[in-house]
């Protein structure tokens, strides 16, 4: 039996579509629906949400966050573009594996690329397994690290005399700082590829204390870095409080460190890993973080391992090359495989000359041949497409062909870790 799956975006003023999106969340979430109604309803995103329905019934949902993505700018460094943040989805037990979800993606990706006029799709994933089929890459990866108390991070004295002028300053979390963060967010941004800012209004609504929903741990903190009156980072943290046979053992959770410069990390880390009554602190890093380097080897890390943290999908590929920055210039005919978006299929004459970069249609003959999702896994500089040739995903023709599209893909420093959306 073929079963018919309609999708339709809600009205966000209509409280019984609003009620359903977070009804269907809380079922697949397997909520403790401690949180008071209210307070979860505000934290619903109705921006933009979908719901599918299976022969009238509520099936599935999902939504989308308004988001910035920092990318490669052209001569170093990232410029923040627009892009689309996928979240929320969910699919009812009665009816998984029926095509709810390739429904809620499809109508997410068409309309990111048709409605939005955005070029590209992000998501964190709660399986491996799900996203690679839609066209989605993994584009930055984490290392699930922890810190114990007192680690040394052994940076260079010239980052340790920036550390040294930074001041810090411990705060409570709440929504009247979410501008501030918010504006520091967006000047870190551009440091590096792979970071997210929030909207201004998310941003507020993240700092939010909400009691019920934080188990034991404390209310979370901000710990803001500044010099000559300039924020230039923050760290936002809770603790939770334990004691092994007597003695103080707690933990720190890091959820987000961003600064402007490797000074006020270091001086924002060496914080966080020597707070009293504390034994670890766990803050996962980019395999690229200063931290991580200032330590002898990744082993030195600790935790459990490496993993994906963002999924990046291109949508318009004649947009997001327009967006990108270029290390370096090319000229080549590359065959783009895209089952979900036919505009971003075919052969496509790739060029960047300085700054300007661009994709157009041509009928000659390919260099190489890749899927959408090669694109999205390359496109901050966390894999190159060399990698995913040698493990047979690209495909050369001209021999040379995938080199020169990665020199001009290049990025100085692999993308960071983001936040959670
Ligand atoms: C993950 C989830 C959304 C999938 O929804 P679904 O409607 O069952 O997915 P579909 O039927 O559209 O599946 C499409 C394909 O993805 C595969 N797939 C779906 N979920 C998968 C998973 N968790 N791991 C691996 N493959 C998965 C299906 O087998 C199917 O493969 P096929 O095309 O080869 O037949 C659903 O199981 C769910 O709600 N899980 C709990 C919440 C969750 O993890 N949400 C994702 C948040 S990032």
């Amino acid at each position: 039996m073929t079963t018919r799956v309609t999708v339709h975006r809600i009205d966000p003023d209509d409280p019984a579509q609003v009620d359903a999106v977070l009804d269907m969340d809380q079922l697949v979430w397997a909520d403790d629906l401690r949180t008071p109604r209210e307070v979860a309803l505000a934290d619903t995103p109705t921006r933009a949400a979908w719901i599918a329905r299976v022969n009238g019934e509520a099936a599935g949902i999902a939504a989308s966050w308004d988001v910035e993505l920092s990318v490669p700018a052209a001569g170093g460094g990232a410029s923040l573009r627009p892009v689309e943040g996928l979240t929320w989805v969910g699919v009812h037990p009665d009816h998984r594996r029926r095509g709810v979800l390739t429904a809620l993606i499809r109508e997410h990706l068409r309309w990111t690329r048709d409605e939005q006029g955005r070029s590209i799709s992000v998501l964190k994933a709660s399986e491996p397994g799900i996203y690679g089929r839609f066209g989605y890459g993994v584009t930055s990866s984490t290392v699930m690290s922890s810190f114990g108390r007192g680690t040394t991070f052994a940076a260079p004295s010239a980052v340790r005399e920036v550390a040294d002028a930074t001041t810090l300053r411990t705060t409570t979390a709440s929504p009247d700082q979410g501008r501030r963060w918010h504006a520091l967010a967006r000047e870190c941004a551009r440091t590096g590829a792979g970071h997210i800012v929030r909207s201004p209004q998310d941003s507020e609504r993240l700092l939010a204390d909400n009691p019920e929903s934080r188990g034991t741990r404390e209310p979370a903190r901000l710990l803001w870095a500044t010099r000559e009156r300039r924020d230039v980072g923050a760290a936002y943290f809770h603790r939770t409080p334990k004691w092994t046979h007597g003695k103080p053992d707690g933990t720190v959770g890091v959820f987000f460190l961003v600064s402007t410069d490797a000074g006020a990390r270091l001086a924002l880390a060496e914080r966080l890993v020597d707070i009293d009554l504390m034994g670890t602190t766990e803050y996962w890093v980019a395999p690229d973080d200063v931290l991580a380097l200032w330590l002898p080897s990744p082993r030195s890390l600790g935790g459990s391992g490496v993993s994906d943290n963002m999924w990046l999908r291109i949508v318009d590929l004649p947009a997001a090359v327009a967006e990108r920055g270029h290390a370096a210039d090319v000229d080549l005919v590359v065959e783009v495989r895209d089952e979900i978006l036919q505009d971003n299929a075919g052969a496509w004459r790739w060029t960047s000359t300085g700054a300007d970069a661009a994709v157009t249609r041509t009928d000659a003959t390919a260099d190489l041949t890749l899927d959408i999702g090669d694109l999205g896994a390359a496109w901050l500089g966390g894999q190159t497409l060399g990698a995913r040739a040698a493990a047979g995903f690209v495909t050369e023709h001209r021999p040379g062909a995938v080199a020169e599209l990665d020199a001009a893909l290049r990025t100085a420093v692999g993308p960071v870790g983001t936040i959670d959306f």
